[in-house]
């Protein structure tokens, strides 16, 4: 695998390694996925249910790939655990606004790692009786676990490296690059944890 550099002016930036999805490659995907998502849902137009804070480019992208009347919602979860570790015990910090008794919706997340997030809140929305309930994850950290959790649909698949960009941040930050790379900088102080716990698996 041929390693590719983050575009110019960003290469300037030592913390940004391997350029993982670049703009072109997302917006072809978007554009696929969009057209797919229509299909599928013609005649029982979905609910958005965007997983803040990182899915919230990747969900502006994909809704306008969406030529359907979709509505949005959002919700913000965060994980219990250690810093090293996702315990799987996620709290609601948002809820979301809409009732979702007889609506067909689709969870937009932003990367799915280890899924425990994401099993937590598929048991969380199927007991509000939705009419259907599927996941579209822009990146899965390995392509095997798409059958395991039933993510019905995916961008890209990814390898291990800790990853930034298109909504993903490290400590609040690079969530407006336009494209996703490998994240090489040091563990900033203050950082919860996550990027030596991903970046060492
Ligand atoms: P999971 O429960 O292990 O699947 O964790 C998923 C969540 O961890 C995502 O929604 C992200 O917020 C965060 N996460 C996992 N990997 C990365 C990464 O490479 N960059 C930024 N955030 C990540
Ligand atoms: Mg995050």
């Amino acid at each position: 695998m041929s390693l590719r550099p983050v575009p110019s002016p960003f290469d300037r930036n030592p913390d940004l390694g391997e350029l993982m999805v670049s703009e072109d490659e997302l917006a072809q995907r978007i554009a696929e996925l969009g057209k797919v998502i229509t299909d599928d849902y013609a005649g029982r137009p979905p609910l958005l249910v965007g997983v803040l804070k990182g899915a919230f480019v990747f969900m502006a992208d994909l809704a306008r790939a969406i030529d359907l009347p979709v509505e949005f919602d959002f919700m913000a979860v965060a994980s219990y655990g250690s810093a090293t570790k996702t315990s799987g015990v996620v709290r609601i910090v948002k809820d979301l606004d809409i009732d979702l008794t007889g609506r067909h919706v689709l969870v937009v997340e932003d990367i799915v790692d280890s899924g425990l997030t994401l099993a937590y809140l598929r048991r969380n929305l199927l007991s509000r009786s939705p009419a259907s309930l599927e996941v579209c994850a822009l990146l899965v950290r390995r392509g095997d676990l798409v059958a395991d959790l039933e993510l019905r649909y995916v961008g890209f698949g990814i390898p291990s490296d800790f990853v930034v960009g298109y909504g993903l941040d490290v400590a609040e930050r690079y969530r407006n690059l336009p494209f996703v790379c490998a994240y090489s900088g040091s563990d900033p102080a203050g950082l919860d944890g996550t990027v030596p716990s991903v970046a060492r698996r």
